[in-house]
């Protein structure tokens, strides 16, 4: 199981303006004294640089990269790009751009492979949608989707991965306690078979419908390192509990 602190990412997808570096502040300002607690937000990509300078302790992230270094990729932004704006990660391979882009597992690699490239860490996500949970494969569904979703680079110390069920997000439903715990247990079996002992050390975030009233129970399953945060990490008056609320 890992060592590290808790970790708790926001991501704020397509929301936030100039207009909302107040609301990092306050989250910055709330957050900045619990040394147990890594803080994190990945706010869309045209605050990068502003967010950057005004950080405190939170870590800011971007929520995608393009696999390539450079070229005709109109309206793209490269690892490297995100790096020089101030993102020091980025998230690939949530699910919303999976499904709206069409990101298969091996374009996530080859982003998360760029990242790496760049000095950039990275945030892979997987989950199973609805269907794949009813029909009993969700484990096996989401141990391969995080295996084919790791590039060459993996290395531990670079790595966290976010469980995320695709049925989860935004929709006040999260899975129970035991199913978190046993999606949790398998996605480390997977990182240690591809990292040796190194695995452990990756942490493994849980994202979906995480808030304040759930966060607590949700911080405390056995090998969930921290929480990725969609809809609740908008404002710092239901984020700062989800970060109190850590471990
Ligand atoms: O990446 C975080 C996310 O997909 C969860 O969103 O709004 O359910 O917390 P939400």
């Amino acid at each position: 199981m890992s060592q590290h602190k808790s970790y708790i990412v926001g991501n704020w997808k397509m929301n936030g303006y100039q207009a909302d570096i107040s609301k990092l502040q306050a989250i910055a300002d709330g957050s900045g004294s619990d040394a147990g607690v890594e803080v994190a937000i990945c706010p869309p990509a045209t605050l990068i640089a502003a967010f950057a300078q005004r950080a405190g302790g939170v870590r800011i992230g971007a929520q995608d990269c393009h696999a390539k270094s450079s070229g005709a990729h109109t309206g793209c932004l490269s690892a490297a790009m995100l790096k020089e704006a101030g993102a020091t990660f980025s998230i690939v391979g949530h699910s919303e751009r999976r499904a709206d882009q069409g990101e298969g597992d091996a374009d996530v690699a080859a982003k998360a492979q760029a990242l790496h490239e760049a000095g950039l860490g990275a945030i892979v996500c997987v989950g199973e949608t609805l269907e794949q949970r009813d029909s009993g494969d969700a484990i096996a569904m989401v141990t391969a989707q995080l295996a084919a979703s790791l590039p060459g680079a993996a290395s531990a110390d670079w790595l966290s991965v976010a469980y995320e069920p695709v049925w989860a997000i935004g929709t006040g439903r999260v899975p129970r306690s035991e199913d978190i715990a046993a999606m949790h247990a398998a996605l480390r079996a997977t990182l240690t078979d591809r990292l040796g002992a190194a695995g452990a050390g990756v942490r493994i975030l849980y994202g979906g419908s995480v808030n304040p009233g759930n966060a607590a129970e949700i911080l405390a399953i056995p090998d969930v390192g921290g929480a990725l945060v969609g809809g609740a990490s908008l404002k710092s008056e239901t984020f700062l509990p989800i970060i109190q609320a850590a471990p």
